[in-house]
């Protein structure tokens, strides 16, 4: 079997990590891949939005799987052109992939069917925008509709930080297109997170819930990021809130999908809120987040690749997942800077050291390997994964082996996870 990967991130490096676990793997390649991808297989330097470079390509190397890791070649349409020349790929069609690329679509699609979110206008003028505000609560959300390499979204505690998030839109037209439409949403109160299911567009299969630490100080300070941390399984989602969020969320909102025409098939990312009256959605995402799937994956038995194939081949049956009895946690290693302008190029000293600490995996995210050394290639450079039996246990792995990792200017966060050692109040 043939497998490649499409993008370059942690997340990628854990999806190969995964696939490569199958007998059946003969060849992986990933496009662009990283430094760490670069050693599990092959890394080809092609653009993920060169659709037709990337279906030239797994057609010549007789591809037998191609998944698809970041938003913007599902957005773009990848699935559709490999569809249409017959190749397997993971990942919904453009059609489906929309409710990530447009906020508005996805509000739109929750309130039509009567699925719980924040109430939210839209706005495609500035000056209605901006009435708007004058009567406006406060807090609240200002979303630009579409792709934004998670910028698009910021929480106003006054009007005049409204007032910047429309001008970043309308004015300087900081998104570009993808700031032509806002929704100023409700702000919700209550504990974050995410939950992924693997869908074939009917049946659903829901991973552990997981939680990221989106914001890049320890205290959920400082602006926000691609992602600091992950964690997985979490205490505050019970068996009953798992429940609520696929029976009231994941489930109709698939449902919904094939209703509109848009068959929804691969991951669907929901990310949720628990608040006083119950699970609401923030966002969906049509792929795999990072860096939650650095925490998710270590943690699953079963083989990703065989599931991933039956979504694809359309014979996906009712799975029993089999999970790891333990808990994982991923500590992001960022460049400094990060998430402003940062410096790349500096040598990344201690890789082979942290491995081998029992139960820890490093995966890497912006990194470049030249000459059997690793350099960093990017804003948020490594995930260093540990799983343990409980949080005390797999942090004080994952730390041991941040403490032998070294580049200049590296820095992360320090509380990955301590919430689920001391709860909400002091984590
Ligand atoms: N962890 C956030 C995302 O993947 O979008």
């Amino acid at each position: 079997m043939k497998v490649l990967i499409i993008g370059g991130g942690g997340r990628e490096h854990t999806l190969g990590w995964k696939i490569a676990q199958n007998p059946a793997l003969e060849e992986i390649y990933f496009l662009p891949g990283n430094g760490g991808t670069a050693i599990l297989g092959e890394n080809i330097p092609f653009n993920p939005l060169d659709l037709e470079k990337i279906v030239g390509f797994a057609e010549e190397k007789r591809i037998d799987l191609t998944v698809v890791g970041p938003e913007a070649p599902l957005v773009a349409g990848l699935v559709n052109v490999f569809e249409k020349r017959g190749l397997k790929i993971f990942g919904p069609r453009k059609e489906a992939a929309l409710i990530e690329g447009s906020k508005v679509f996805a509000k739109n699609l929750l309130k039509k069917y009567g699925i719980p979110t924040g109430e939210a206008e839209v706005f495609s003028e500035y000056e209605k925008a901006i009435d708007f505000l004058k009567s406006a609560d406060f807090p609240l959300v200002v979303k630009a509709d579409g792709l934004a390499e998670g910028k698009g979204v910021t929480v106003c505690q006054t009007f005049e930080e409204a007032v910047k998030a429309l001008d970043d839109c309308f004015l300087t037209k900081r998104f570009g297109d993808a700031g032509s439409k806002v929704l100023i949403e409700e702000y919700l109160e209550g504990e974050e997170f995410s939950l992924f299911v693997l869908t074939d567009g009917e049946e659903i299969l829901p991973l552990l819930p997981a939680q990221d630490y989106k914001r890049v100080y320890d205290g959920d300070r400082g602006p926000n990021t691609g992602g600091m941390g992950s964690y997985a399984p979490l205490f505050f989602v019970t068996e009953e809130v798992k429940t609520e969020a696929i029976e009231k969320i994941a489930r109709p909102v698939v449902q919904a999908m094939k209703e509109e025409g848009r068959e929804y098939k691969g991951l669907l990312y929901c990310g949720l809120i628990l608040t006083s009256q119950g699970v609401k959605v923030l966002e969906f995402n049509c792929r795999f987040g990072d860096p939650e799937t650095q925490a998710i994956l270590p943690l699953l038995e079963s083989d990703l690749l065989e599931i991933m194939l039956s979504i694809v081949e359309g014979n996906f049956r009712n799975y029993n997942l089999d999970w790891k009895k333990a808990v994982c946690l991923t500590v992001v290693l960022a460049s400094k800077g990060y998430p402003f302008s940062y410096q790349t190029g500096f040598e990344i000293k201690g890789l082979e050291e942290a491995k081998k600490i029992e139960g820890v995996e490093i995966f890497q995210a912006g990194t470049r390997r030249e000459g059997g050394k690793v350099f960093t290639a990017g804003g948020r450079v490594l995930n260093v994964t540990a799983v343990g039996d409980n949080f005390v246990e797999a942090r004080a792995k994952a730390y041991k082996a941040v403490e032998k990792i070294n580049f200049e200017g590296m820095h992360y966060r320090k509380d990955i996870a301590l919430k689920a050692v001391k709860g909400f109040k002091n984590g």
